[in-house]
């Protein structure tokens, strides 16, 4: 049951069941902060299966779906008799509540969205230290109408009567809000009165252990053997490349293609640090001239991305072929792409599991997997936050494990229409003004990203007594979680005319400075 994967075999404490919540992954998060390991199951997993992975405690999440529709998925009915601690959240409260013979309907006029304040009836258990009249989560249109024999409410809410429940004598828990979103003030308390004093798990996961497992684990399967690893530059695969380094030393090789879209000085940057400060062999391989003249003529962003990547992949392998032969792919695959590709989500309508649809943007460092090499992928069991953690902890610089995203076509998709040297040269001189000026401002950690985008057309300007005819740029900056959703930085004007005085004065061929106002959605973040 466990991933066959290469990835640390590690037994989880907590299993969620995913119902297809947005906020599954993000229960796991949570769990984690508290370092107890705890993985993302679809909600099929058999009771059988999950005595085999042999959990401390069990969750069952939310979900789009109403328990009395007769597609709505339900997990198998055998998992109430496994003598393990379980845990319901919204729609996960009422699956508990349906299965064990409760009642369930929809809370005509008394559905309850957003923040709502928790009154507690009986303050132990899973409910120890919560504050009576805190405020809590909610996102449920249906409302718990009649509690299974035995269970007892924990708290109400004014709209809602049964808002945490529990059969203490089997150590079963559901409530109705969200303990998981950071708007649940003692969302954290109630899970760490779950895992610590319900489940009595052990906080054993570490940033140290992780390392330790990790190491011990890549060197038991790859032997004396070597490995290749396409480096980026980014968090995944730099922290990567430092996990590679310290576990099988100069058996790893990494490959850097530099296809010519990188920030300016970046490529020099990352050849100096991992290759000369850090001794990683680092192979530079300077493909810039291929890029570019497979990009001539060509403006849709859809083939461009798609003759990026293609390029990629034969550039890679060619070399793979010369530096060669190696026995293991290293790849920074992380949990979320492994929860993805599980394919946890469900259509509200129908109840059924679907496949997840292929994510729009690829990183170009995502290889095929027809490629002739065995897989090591340590990272696949951590969140993004937890990778950064492992980077920081293994010495990788704030510069390195804070930086921004980058997109894996670089620059290319930056410049609309047709990409050439000329105005890769200008959009990079840009691009540093941007980078140095929000950095300056103190202001690159409050952002999530901040760049510049070129577009291909001419406006009109005066410069001295010249009539200019030249490029617009635009600054495009926007705050996010999770890069799903964003809105635009709102930048101090002073900040602001600065950027735009150097860009027009520094950068050759550029006479303007737009800036991007728009939220995503409707807008994305990048422009192509
Ligand atoms: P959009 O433009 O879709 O971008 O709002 C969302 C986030 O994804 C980044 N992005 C990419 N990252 N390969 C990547 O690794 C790509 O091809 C790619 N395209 C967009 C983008 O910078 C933003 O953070």
């Amino acid at each position: 049951m466990l991933d066959t994967n290469f990835a640390i075999q590690r037994k989880p404490s907590i299993v969620i069941l995913d119902f297809g919540s947005q906020y599954s992954e993000l229960i796991a998060r949570r769990i984690r902060e508290t370092e107890v390991y705890s993985i993302v199951q679809a909600y099929t997993i058999t009771a059988d299966e999950l005595r085999e992975l042999a959990p401390k405690g069990i969750i069952l999440s939310g979900g789009p779906s109403s328990v009395y529709e007769k597609t709505a998925p339900m997990p198998d009915p055998a998992i109430w008799d496994l003598g393990i601690p379980i845990l319901g959240v919204c729609y996960g409260m009422q699956v508990m509540v349906k299965q064990l013979g409760g009642n369930v309907e929809a809370a005509i006029g008394k559905a309850e969205y957003g923040k709502a304040h928790l009154e507690v009836d009986d303050p132990t258990a899973l409910l120890t230290n919560v504050d009576s009249g805190s405020t809590m989560w909610m996102s449920h249109g249906d409302s718990v109408k009649q509690l299974p024999e035995g269970f007892v409410r924990l708290a109400h809410t004014s709209n809602t009567p049964d808002a945490a429940i529990a059969l203490h004598s089997h150590r079963f828990y559901g409530v109705q809000f969200h303990p998981e979103v950071v708007h649940s003030t003692f969302g954290m308390v109630m899970i760490r009165n779950f895992v610590y004093t319900i489940c009595s798990c052990q906080p054993d996961w570490t940033t140290n252990t992780f390392i330790d497992e990790a190491i011990k684990d890549v060197n038991s399967k790859v032997g004396n053997k070597r490995v290749l690893l396409a480096l980026s530059g980014g968090v995944d695969s730099s922290t990567l490349a430092f996990l590679l380094k310290k576990a099988i030393g100069n058996q790893l090789t990494c490959m850097f293609i530099d296809q010519g879209f990188m920030r300016k000085g970046e490529p020099e940057f990352l050849m100096d640090f991992f290759d000369k400060k850090f001794h990683i062999n680092v192979e530079y391989i300077n493909a810039r001239d291929r890029f570019v003249n497979k990009l001539k003529g060509v403006t849709d962003p859809e083939i461009k991305r798609k003759i990026i990547g293609t390029e990629f992949i034969r550039v890679f392998e060619e070399e793979s072929v010369r530096l060669g032969p190696f026995d293991y792919l290293a790849q920074g695959t992380l949990y979320p792409d492994v929860i993805e590709s599980a394919g946890t989500n469900i259509d509200p309508k129908t109840g059924e599991r679907v496949a997840v649809k292929i994510k729009s943007h690829h990183n170009v460092g995502g290889l095929p997997k027809d490629l002739q090499f065995k897989l090591v992928e340590p990272l696949r069991t951590l969140f993004k936050d937890e990778v950064r953690k492992v980077g920081r902890s293994l010495g990788l610089p704030e510069e390195i494990v804070g930086r921004h995203p980058f997109p894996g076509p670089g620059l290319a998709i930056r410049i609309l229409g047709e990409v050439t040297n000329e105005k890769l040269n200008c959009l990079r001189d840009a691009d540093l003004i941007v980078r140095q000026e929000i950095a300056r401002a103190d202001l690159y950690h409050e952002v999530w990203q901040a760049f510049a985008v070129l577009l291909p057309v001419r406006s009109v300007g005066v410069m001295g007594d010249q009539r200019t005819y030249a490029w617009p740029i635009v600054l495009r900056c926007v705050s996010s979680e999770d890069g799903m959703t964003a809105d635009w930085s709102r930048l101090p004007y002073s900040l602001l005319e600065k950027i735009s005085n150097r860009i027009v004065n520094e950068v050759a061929g550029v006479n303007r400075v737009v800036l991007d106002i728009t939220s995503k959605p409707p807008g994305t973040i990048e422009w192509e």
